[in-house]
């Protein structure tokens, strides 16, 4: 049990409880609760290991991914790639509310910077691997509304794409007529193709970072990167706003569902089922950690998904976002109900416009009553959480034209 546990926090990325490392100590205007929780939000480490796709740190599946991510013509109308809602300029997310590919989706566009982090993947988790998780948007209808066997006759049949699967995967993709489950394993190489790629999409050290890594490494003038308001809202965040509760951990976020409340679009009841109905299809989904398109059916991952079960306080769940670069990525919540980080601020501090919480859903929240001033300096806080974009060439469209993909 303590070892599963151990080994849970190990693939999050946070330290093993009996490793002793160096954090921030209380002393001046950090009090000793605050300097207790924010050892559990350490700065990020390398993204954990990926055994359910053999490609995962590979670089030449990443160049062929950086380009595929990229590719508008795997799409209905040759108009929508990735990057239409997870767009560089934005965060790697859109400005919209709602997404708009092929079609008009039903949720907000979240940020694709760190998603090698979590385990589940999306708002409701209905992916737990990150290459899984890529094969999903081109056959969803509203996104790219097209079908495997249409992203892999555009992949065999584009010269310098079939040039880039060979060298990634020493193969030739299946040409047109191939047998269903060759046309399978391909859309599923795909993906990993694109996860590779994502792998890189890491942001760098926010000032929160700098802060934490001076500080804890005893450096006396370590406070100098953050400013008055944005440690005054540090102190509000692990403290008596009690944000740390589900925003933990390197990423800031639990990786877990909860139920908030978040105000729904039209004011009405929450009509997103979110994780409850994600559950079942996960453990389901042939293109995940257990299934048979996986490098690892019998790894941690494939365990943990293969034994979901799912029940009816799941529904209205959704994970936990991470909190990283999120001054970068308005709209917020899963509907992009709400506009900036000021209205989500205020949101916790009055629950006003909450949607209705019934018997058997979770109400850990309750109205934080914070004044004016402790608003804007927990909102302040939130900017210290933005990171450096990933380094050249990952975090900008690929050089078509100049670049050998070999
Ligand atoms: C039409 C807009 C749109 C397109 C196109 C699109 N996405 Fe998304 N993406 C979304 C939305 C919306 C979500 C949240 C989905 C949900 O919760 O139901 C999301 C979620 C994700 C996530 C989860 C991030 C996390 O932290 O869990 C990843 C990763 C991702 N998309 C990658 C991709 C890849 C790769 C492609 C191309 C193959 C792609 N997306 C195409 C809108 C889009
Ligand atoms: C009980 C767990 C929990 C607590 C406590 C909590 N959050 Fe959240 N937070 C969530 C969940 C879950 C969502 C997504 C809800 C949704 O989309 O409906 C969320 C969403 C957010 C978002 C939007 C991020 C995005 O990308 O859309 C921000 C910002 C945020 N929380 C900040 C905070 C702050 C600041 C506090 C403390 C005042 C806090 N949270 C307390 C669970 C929590």
């Amino acid at each position: 049990m303590i070892a599963a546990a151990v080994m849970i926090l190990a693939m999050q990325g946070a330290a093993p409880p009996s490793t002793p490392t160096p954090a921030p100590a209380a002393g001046g205007w950090l009090d000793d609760v605050a300097a207790r929780r924010v050892r559990r939000n350490p700065p990020l480490g390398p993204v954990p290991a990926d055994p359910t796709n053999r490609w995962a740190d590979d670089e030449a599946a990443a160049r062929l991914g950086h380009v595929l991510f990229f590719d508008p013509r795997l799409s209905a109308s040759g108009t929508v790639s990735c990057a239409s809602c997870h767009d560089p300029a934005f965060g790697f997310a859109d400005r919209r509310a709602i997404a708009v590919g092929e079609g008009t989706g039903t949720r907000h566009a979240m940020t694709v910077l760190n998603a090698a982090h979590q385990r589940w993947l999306t708002w409701d988790g209905r992916a737990d691997t990150l290459w899984g998780q890529a094969t999903q948007p081109f056959e969803t209808a509203s996104e790219h509304g097209i079908d495997r066997t249409r992203v892999v006759a555009h992949v065999a049949g584009d010269p310098s794409l079939r040039a880039a699967w060979r060298t990634a995967f020493g193969a030739d993709p299946p040409v047109a007529g191939a047998p269903a489950a060759d046309v399978d394993r391909a859309f599923a190489m795909v993906g990993k193709a694109i996860a590779a790629y994502e792998r890189r999409l890491v942001t760098g050290p926010s000032a929160y970072d700098r802060w934490w890594t001076r500080r804890a490494a005893g450096d006396p003038r370590a406070d100098e990167e953050l400013t008055d308001a944005q440690r005054r809202g540090l102190v509000l965040f692990f403290g008596k706003a009690e944000c740390a509760q589900c925003h933990h951990g390197a990423l800031f976020s639990d990786g877990e569902f909860h139920m908030i409340g978040a105000p729904t679009p039209d004011g009405g009841p929450p009509r997103d089922p979110g994780r409850y109905a994600a559950v079942d299809r996960v453990r389901d989904d042939p293109m995940n950690a257990a299934g048979p398109h996986s490098d690892a059916r019998e790894g941690a991952q494939a365990r943990i998904s293969r034994s979901l079960a799912n029940s009816p306080d799941r529904r209205g769940g959704f994970r936990t976002p991470s909190l990283r670069n999120v001054a970068q990525t308005p709209p917020y919540m899963h509907a992009g109900q709400l506009a900036t980080l000021a209205d989500v601020v205020r949101f916790y501090s009055t629950l006003e416009g909450a949607s209705a919480l019934d018997h058997h859903r979770e109400s850990v929240l309750r109205p934080l009553g914070l004044s004016d001033a402790e608003r804007a300096d927990l909102e302040a806080f939130l900017g210290a959480l933005t990171g450096a974009p990933p380094p050249a060439p990952w975090g900008a469209p690929p050089v078509r034209a100049g670049v050998d993909l070999r």
